[in-house]
């Protein structure tokens, strides 16, 4: 459908129709090669910015492992990647063998102050809004004081947004389908989008900062968020 080597429709609607983890178990070994994997040049902006940047690293929802790949050319201590979809981890071991991956629900992150980045990528709409503290949360105890969750988000798209609206569509369809079906496949569109991501990330305790991701080109509209643990 999107390449080659990416699943065809018939994979992306089995996918859809399984839990969240297992459906990533079927579509792992595909991934790569679909548009979900977060694109290069959005982890070269992100590498462009922590240039510099020392300790250890952690990926939440490192999938096949890009944005674990990205820590381990810009930090010089230990990277981690954790992902609960064991057939997304196989591939993620193969494609990045000196980082560490693990296996784990992000909303239950095992480390206390082990870590002086965190990175997320392409993972915010696996998790309804009532979920996103407790996410949060285990970031924060994740890192060290002053580590930085970096990440990409954007801010509200305007209502007549064709984008948004065939996003929104999306969001009715799954919303009906996880009704209807269970165990539920979350995936929602828009909802860690910006203002509201930040209000939430200063509930949990950090201090925020945003800035355009790129000036001009396919992401202009993205925004890089710095979160500090105070
Ligand atoms: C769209 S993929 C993104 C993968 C990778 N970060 C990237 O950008 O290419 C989303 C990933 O989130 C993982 N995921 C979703 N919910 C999760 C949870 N509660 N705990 C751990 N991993 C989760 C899935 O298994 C999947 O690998």
């Amino acid at each position: 459908m999107f390449h080659p080597d990416g699943p065809t429709l018939f994979e992306l609607a089995h996918q859809a129709l399984s839990s969240t983890r297992r459906g990533y178990d079927l579509l792992a070994e595909k991934f790569d090669f679909t548009p979900f994997r977060t694109p290069d040049a959005i982890l070269d902006a992100v590498a462009a910015h922590l240039a510099g940047s020392s300790g250890d690293g952690l990926d939440v929802c490192c999938g096949t492992g890009a944005g674990a790949a990205m820590l381990r050319e810009v930090l010089d201590g230990r990277v981690v990647g954790v992902d609960w979809s064991e057939g997304m981890l196989e591939v993620a071991r193969r494609n990045v063998p000196d980082v560490t991956f693990e296996q784990g629900d992000a909303m239950a992150l095992p480390y206390r102050e082990s870590f002086d980045v965190a990175v997320s990528f392409g993972a915010f709409g696996h998790f309804r809004v009532g979920e996103q503290p407790l996410l949060l949360a285990g970031i924060h105890r994740a890192l060290r004081p002053g580590g930085r969750f970096v990440f990409v988000t954007s801010e509200h798209p305007g209502p007549f947004n064709r984008t948004a609206f065939v996003y929104r569509v999306f969001n009715w369809v799954m919303k009906v389908r996880n009704r209807l079906l269970q165990p539920p496949f979350v995936m929602y569109y828009l909802n860690f989008l910006l203002p509201e991501a930040q209000q939430r990330l200063e509930a949990a305790g950090f201090e925020v900062e945003v800035r355009p991701l790129s000036a001009d080109g396919p992401f202009s509209r993205a925004r890089l968020v710095i979160a500090t643990k105070r």
